[in-house]
């Protein structure tokens, strides 16, 4: 390609957290749409530990779309989610810089084509919501690029679904609205993320490998079969997000953790009630399971919570003071066979090899996790101002 020198007004960089859900998000009513048959409730993760990161460039040169995933090139035309957000952000841009009175030039620059490169720094389609932190960045990117305003939720989740939740920090409530043309299924804050620094996320990497099943066709075949799903959402989960979004506000982990266990076994009994079954938690997820409730009740206290989204890795929320006596049985029961554990923990330091570790009966056969990553709350999206396409080339940087 010629010499192109885009300058700094034609490249944006931005970043966007993991979310995990609490209250899930199954089923859609509107798969077009991604309208979502029930309201969900989310955490973002802090962005150090795990985020996409996501440049886009434009200029008037550039001839197609193009996007690059950690560094390889991905089809576009074929990607109907991808052009969904690039035709809404695009719509939303050129009313608004027509209402703006802008000038010409800005109203066309909406039109020009994009090169978008995005990477993660976690393990993509591992059941970590990589695509829901992808889109977040990209839209929250776009935004800024185009200078759209207002909420831009609705247009991560045409992305998918679970990226609106992406766009906030902090606790985040996806509200399914009622409108068939989705306008009002967006996300908005509950609390943000400095609200309960106590609360510590362990995310057990029990499996780095793309899962069978996408979330997508996933819950559309429980759409299709499972009767559990509709039961779950007119009669469980509005009570639900009631008693969590009190437990939340009262930091009442005890009250946080049940909900947050019994939605996830709900989702995966939905899974299991789907024909034919979806199966996403492996054999050490099961153990990782039997564990949190072992030392839950050894302790007579809840002191653990677990929760799986689409695929076998855990997140375990603790509280901080427990952290250190949790991680190192985590250590213990399912860290590596031999000794080298210099990496076994990420994320966020803290003591993780106890030794006066409670001996309680577990019941449980050795088997190993990959790796655990220490996290908390996050912020939202978030701009940066190192791009990663060269301003020369308008190509991804190695
Ligand atoms: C189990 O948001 O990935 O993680 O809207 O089809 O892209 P699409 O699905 P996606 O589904 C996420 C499902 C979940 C639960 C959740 O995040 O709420």
């Amino acid at each position: 390609m010629d010499y192109l020198k885009l300058d700094e007004s034609d490249m944006v960089t931005f970043s966007a957290p993991v979310n995990i859900a609490i209250i899930k998000y199954w089923g859609k009513s509107c798969q077009k749409l991604n309208l979502p048959m029930n309201s969900s409730l989310s955490l973002n993760l802090n962005q150090d530990h795990l985020q996409a990161k996501t440049t886009i460039a434009t200029s008037s040169t550039f001839i197609k779309d193009r996007i690059w995933l950690n560094g390889k090139e991905q089809d576009v035309e074929g990607n109907t989610r991808l052009q969904a957000c690039l035709k809404e952000i695009r719509r939303l841009a050129r009313l608004q810089a027509v209402k703006r009175n802008e000038d010409v030039h800005r109203v066309t620059r909406c039109s020009q084509k994009v090169h978008i490169s995005s990477r993660n720094n976690f393990p993509t389609a591992a059941g970590l919501a990589s695509s829901a932190a992808g889109y977040a960045a990209l839209v929250a990117a776009l935004g800024q690029l185009y200078r759209v305003d207002g909420d831009l939720s609705g247009v991560a989740r045409c992305g998918s679904g679970s990226a609106c939740r992406s766009m906030l920090g902090g606790f985040v409530e996806w509200v399914k609205g009622g409108k068939s043309d989705g306008t009002d299924s967006i996300a908005q804050q509950f609390v943000g993320e400095e609200h309960w620094p106590e609360l510590r996320v362990l995310i057990v990497v029990t499996s780095a490998q793309t899962k069978a099943v996408g979330s997508t066709e996933g819950m559309q075949r429980s759409v299709e079969t499972s009767a559990l799903l509709q039961h779950r959402v007119d009669n469980v989960v509005p009570d639900r997000m009631k008693a969590l979004t009190d437990a939340i506000l009262n930091k009442d982990f005890s009250a946080f953790a049940e909900i947050c266990m019994k939605e996830s076994n709900q989702l995966h009994a939905v899974c299991q009630d789907t024909f034919p079954p979806l199966r996403y938690l492996n054999n050490v997820s099961e153990q990782i399971i039997r564990f949190v409730h072992a030392y839950n009740e050894h302790c007579s206290d809840t002191r653990v919570a677990y929760t799986f989204d689409a695929g076998p890795n855990a997140f375990l929320f603790v509280l901080e003071r427990h952290l250190s006596e949790v991680a190192s049985l985590i250590y213990k029961i399912f860290g590596p066979a031999t000794d080298n554990a210099t990496d076994f923990f990420r994320g966020e330091r803290f003591k993780a090899y106890q030794s006066d570790l409670p001996d309680f009966e577990t019941k449980i056969c050795p088997t190993s996790a990959e790796y655990v990553i220490c996290t908390k709350a996050g912020p939202g999206p978030l701009q940066l101002f190192e791009h990663n396409i060269s301003p020369k080339t308008g190509l991804p940087l190695p």
